[in-house]
């Protein structure tokens, strides 16, 4: 069992126990615009996830919150992505850490108000980030208007079409319509009282019973859906992450499933799924990115679909669909190159056939860590290995391979999508008191899996003070006592920190305009061995503008732990490059300069390649940080062998 941080009232100022006073977080508003500033922003975004009970609470209740969000708006401007997702912030009872929405177009009490929720837009904007939020469709919750009146108004209401209502089975009702299994486990049925006081219909719940299922064949909901698109867009989102976006259409016949096992990280591979990625979600989405081209610049959409394969997820990103999905093949991949290579390959072959960029992802608030998952001495295949587990952990080895990770898809064409603590090298908590957990899935699985709270830990900001400074109180959730010493304010005091590395990978990434643009062909496979994933960028899409490159990591971890270095560019090819075509121009042409052949693994292009956003962090001492620099590898030359183990 860990020791968690105490809740020690914070000395004023920070001072590490090294005795070093620790920089504040600052950082300078960003003069131009993240990602390029054109309305395909969204093929190479950055995106943070802000799982907004545990980034920052700003009202010292224990709790994230707007507030806290606002007050580390800075941070992030500095840490160098281009956009934020916001985990559901509504007013919600929190069933299911507020993906059980009560109201669509409000705030929860508990996170601040619509007036916090607007001036967050605002200034994020103003530092050159993006924002997108989150749209729950599948379900509501059961504390929703729509539910209390379809319990209130009694079977063959058209309060109860809005939901799925059905009689039981059996002479008197008593067994559910059909055999589904929730998510989060037990039957996905639950039956309710009349307004007469006798046991009545049931209602679908694909997860908790308090997050009803609504009926997306009724009008009314699609209607309603367009409308909450339409008054946060109007607010300035930027766009939404749709949740459990293949989740929507159910067969009507609903007929039984037999053995099939729900699973929340899990795809079905059965033909016909009654429920899961049905042909009718489609028809959704068409309307719902008819709604966000109407916007200039067009709001922007990310799919979590959880579905049987890359060609299945394509379909959702046809040209007049969505315009991204998080690509969970590639979370599940486990640490071995070829299936690593081979994931990202298919990929983005899959994106390709509709012309759509992949967003890579390694981590996010229902899979465990990835530091975690990569430490594990065994590698499960499959899902498996993103749920807890208790197989032995080597923490060093994944943080060594997450930076590996973060490297290739930074790399890649495409998106990336980072879960706050990413970038501190969060492990996942293992070994929460049984007694806090709160993920329904504890209570509703028989207290035989404890869910997803381990990675959604409140992060440390100072190495001291309670909560480790994510609020003035003790949080929701305990940290681990040994993440003080990831706290951000060390973390900024050390060039060789994962934070650190953090900057300079995604400052890189804007330097290197190429990395991350592309399509599929812009990333050529280099055999190297089985143990290497290898593959050069090159120009030749319009697109494109990298010179090549190439990202490599022998035995999954040439990694070792300066771990994988890129090569640089060549010095004079460093310079601000225009992440906007000039004026008249309809693409971006790679007028890089020849010599830039460049290549393997290299450290970050020096920091007069910056793009401007931020400057190096105050007061770290520069020879402190040239001694701890790693030595440059030759242009190109090799990785040396992996180590024993790594
Ligand atoms: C999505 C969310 C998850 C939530 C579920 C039900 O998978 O990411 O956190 O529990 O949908 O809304």
């Amino acid at each position: 069992m860990a020791t968690y941080a105490s809740p020690v009232p914070a000395p004023s100022g920070t001072t590490t126990p090294s005795g070093t006073t620790t920089p504040s977080v600052t950082a300078t508003p960003s003069a131009t615009t993240p990602a390029g500033d054109g309305p395909a922003w969204w093929r190479s975004a950055v995106t943070y996830q802000l799982y907004i009970r545990s980034f920052a609470d700003g009202n010292g209740d224990g709790l994230g919150d707007v507030a806290g969000i606002r007050s580390r708006l800075p941070y992030l401007a500095a840490l160098g992505v281009d956009a934020l997702w916001i985990n559901p912030w509504y007013p919600s009872p929190q069933a299911d850490g507020g993906y059980d929405v009560a109201d669509y177009r409000d705030i929860d009490p508990a996170f601040g108000t619509l007036a916090d929720a607007q001036a967050l837009l605002d200034e994020a904007h103003a530092l050159g980030l993006r924002v997108l939020l989150d749209v729950v469709p599948n379900h509501t919750s059961d504390e929703h208007a729509w539910f209390r009146a379809a319990l209130a108004a009694g079977p063959g209401s058209p309060e109860r079409e809005r939901y799925v209502f059905r009689p039981g089975r059996g002479p008197d009702g008593a067994s559910p319509p059909n055999d589904w299994t929730a998510v989060f486990g037990g039957p996905a049925w639950e039956r309710v009282t009349e307004p007469d006081g006798r046991p009545g219909e049931w209602y679908l719940h694909l997860f908790d019973p308090k997050q009803p299922d609504l009926n997306w064949e009724n009008p009314q909901v699609r209607t309603e859906f367009l409308d909450i698109l339409r008054f946060w867009f109007d607010r300035g989102a930027d766009g939404f992450r749709i949740d459990v976006a293949h989740g929507l259409i159910k067969d009507p016949a609903l007929p039984d499933l037999g053995d099939d096992v729900e699973e929340i990280l899990g795809t079905t591979t059965r033909e016909g799924h009654p429920h899961w990625d049905l042909p009718g979600v489609h028809e959704v989405y068409r309307e719902w990115r008819a709604l966000a081209d109407t916007y200039d610049p067009p709001k922007v959409f990310v799919a979590e679909a959880w579905v049987a394969s890359p060609a299945r997820l394509a379909a959702y990103l046809r040209p007049d669909e969505l315009h991204t999905a998080f690509d969970f093949d590639f979370v599940r991949a486990p640490w071995d190159a070829t299936q690593l290579r081979a994931t990202a390959a298919a990929s983005l072959a899959a994106h390709d056939s509709v012309g759509a960029p992949v967003m890579w992802v390694l981590s996010n608030h229902d899979v465990t860590r990835h530091v975690t998952r990569l430490g594990r001495l065994e590698q499960p295949a499959g899902g498996a290995g993103l749920r807890s587990s208790t197989s032995p952990v080597d923490l060093d080895l994944g943080r060594r391979r997450a930076r590996a990770l973060l490297l290739l898809e930074l790399a890649l064409p495409g998106g990336v999508y980072l879960y706050q603590g990413e970038e501190l090298g969060l492990e996942e908590v293992q070994d929460l008191p049984e007694d806090l957990l709160q993920d329904p899935t504890w209570e509703r699985s028989g207290h035989t899996e404890r869910g997803r709270d381990g990675c959604r830990v409140p992060l440390p900001w100072t190495a001291s003070g309670p909560s480790l400074g994510f609020g003035t109180a003790q949080a929701w959730l305990p940290q681990p006592a040994a993440w003080a010493d990831l706290a951000v304010d060390r973390q900024e005091e050390d060039p060789s920190s994962m934070l650190a590395f953090y900057r300079r990978a995604l400052r890189l990434r804007r330097d290197v305009p190429g990395l991350g643009a592309g399509d599929a062909t812009s990333a050529q496979w280099l055999d190297l061995g089985p143990d290497v994933v290898a593959f050069r960028r090159e120009p030749g899409s319009a697109s494109s503008t990298s010179g090549p490159h190439r990202w490599r990591c022998p035995r999954a971890t040439c990694c070792s732990p300066a771990t994988p270095r890129w090569t640089a560019p060549p010095a004079r090819s460093r310079r601000p490059w225009p992440r906007t075509p000039p004026s008249g121009s309809t693409s971006r042409t790679d007028t890089r300069p020849a010599g830039c052949q460049s290549v393997g693994l290299t450290r970050p292009a020096t920091r007069r390649a910056s793009r401007g956003r931020q400057p190096p962090p105050a007061g770290r001492p520069r020879a402190r940080r040239r001694r701890s620099r790693a030595p440059a590898p030759a242009p190109g030359r090799r990785c040396g062998r992996p180590r024993p183990g790594s």
